[in-house]
């Protein structure tokens, strides 16, 4: 069973928490000076972006000092009834377990849109009164909602960390995981999470779950990131809805590439149905996709498209019979797609000097490539000589003589002869 990585790794103890030093301090000082007295603010008000570290901050901290917490979120307090409910909660410090009580009500933002006008009002009676620590969670706080909540709350504001502090997670984690990766691709993920955290664990996840090392190539995709949300997208769709036709619909929806989705669908069906079954109607269907293609390819009749994408979503999408819905498989990345462009800059350089040979011997690049590159390797790399004759017959490049001699020192001999 999977579980996700932000929450297999959540920081036990703020140690383990990176960034937002002072904003911890702070709270950590607000909360400890309950045990003097009780302090002119009653309630913290924590707030800023998301997946930054909040809610995980406050529960660390009430492990680290001992204390008891008690948790609401949004679900908890839709109207004043329900918080008033749960307000005596508030009224006492200690409990009857000797331990110190706090109490946090995280995902505050949920109640000013409901309904209920009195929410807010009810919590403010709450913070009120409170004997013990309330802290308070939003991504908001200058919702004009809160205008008078704020006056009785102490305003403590999170904000992103730097992008060496997530990649301090990252490396954390995967030295958890037993996966070894360099820093600049660590780095990478990070900036391009948006210095979100929790994102960029998630992401981390989905690149490097199963490996042993994780490089540059496997994480370059992720320059796309809009591309990766709609994906995940669709395939959360095909892959959980039970309806044919919204399945087939989300892609009118979503721009993306078809035959890349192809390869999405094709290495994420094994781990997302995992009845033997289910797997095999699944992987049928895909193979009448796949069938339908190479038709339109060879045939360049468009109209079996639709064919193609009824068998890659619907066919798929009601595969799943069998497969028990529940715990959550984290989509990945198709080894096809990093594979091709992790050998992408070699490709090019290849088909390159393809057309070099093209333009000199009057045959198609492609049986340059396939015919003639593997003779040129075999020069290059033994006979420095000749092979300078060759590429200055050629007109090669340097990156192209290094290429074809397999490292630089032996390019460097064979430019030498040059001059
Ligand atoms: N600063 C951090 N240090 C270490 N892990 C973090 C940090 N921030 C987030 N995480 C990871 O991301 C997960 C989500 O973080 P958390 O729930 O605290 O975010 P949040 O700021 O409360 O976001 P939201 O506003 O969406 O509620 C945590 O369980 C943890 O695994
Ligand atoms: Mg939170």
């Amino acid at each position: 069973m999977y579980t996700a990585w932000t929450t297999k790794h959540k920081p036990g103890s703020l140690e383990e928490v990176v960034g937002n030093s002072e904003a911890i301090q702070t709270l950590a000082g607000w909360v400890k000076s309950w045990d003097k007295r009780i302090p002119k603010k009653r309630a913290a008000f924590l707030y800023g972006p998301p997946g930054v570290g909040k809610t995980v901050c406050v529960e660390a901290l009430a492990h680290d000092l001992g204390m008891e917490l008690v948790e609401k979120n949004a679900s908890d307090y839709r109207t004043a009834d329900m918080v008033k409910r749960f307000a005596g909660l508030a009224s006492q410090y200690g409990t009857l377990f000797g331990h110190k009580r706090m109490v946090l009500l995280d995902e505050l933002d949920g109640i000013t849109g409901t309904a209920d006008r009195g929410g807010v009002r009810a919590v403010i009676e709450v913070v009120k009164e409170a004997h013990c620590p309330v802290v308070l969670i939003a991504n908001d706080v200058y919702n004009p909602r809160f205008a008078t909540l704020r006056r009785y709350c102490l305003l403590i504001e999170f904000k992103k960390p730097t992008v060496l502090q997530v990649v301090k997670r990252l490396k954390e984690i995967c030295r958890r995981e037993g996966i070894t990766a360099e820093d600049e691709t660590l780095k990478f993920v990070a900036q391009r999470s948006g210095r979100d955290v929790r994102s960029a664990i998630n992401d981390l996840q989905a690149l490097a779950q199963g490996k042993k090392h994780l490089t540059h190539e496997d994480v370059s995709w992720l320059a796309e990131r809009n591309r990766k949300e709609v994906i995940f997208n669709v395939l959360r769709t095909i892959f959980y809805s039970r309806d044919c036709t919204e399945a087939k619909r989300v892609l009118d929806t979503a721009n993306v590439d078809r035959d890349m989705l192809f390869q999405w669908i094709y290495e994420n069906v094994p781990h997302q149905l995992t009845d033997p079954e289910d797997l095999a109607k699944a992987m049928d269907s895909l193979s009448l996709a796949d069938l339908y293609r190479g038709r339109i390819r060879s045939s360049q009749n468009w109209s079996l498209l639709r064919y193609v994408l009824d068998f890659m979503t619907a066919g798929v999408a009601m595969a799943r019979e069998r497969t028990k819905v529940g715990g959550w498989v984290p989509f990945r990345f198709p080894e096809r797609i990093r594979w091709l462009s992790r050998t992408r800059s070699e490709r090019d350089m290849r088909s390159r000097i393809g057309m070099k040979i093209r333009r000199k011997c009057h045959v198609s690049s492609v049986v340059a490539v396939k015919e003639f590159l593997p003779y040129l390797r075999i020069v290059f790399e033994s006979n420095a000589g000749m092979a300078c004759g060759i590429a200055e017959w050629l007109g090669l490049d340097e990156d192209m003589v290094e290429y074809l001699a397999g490292g630089k020192r032996q390019a460097k001999a064979i430019m030498k002869s040059l001059g």
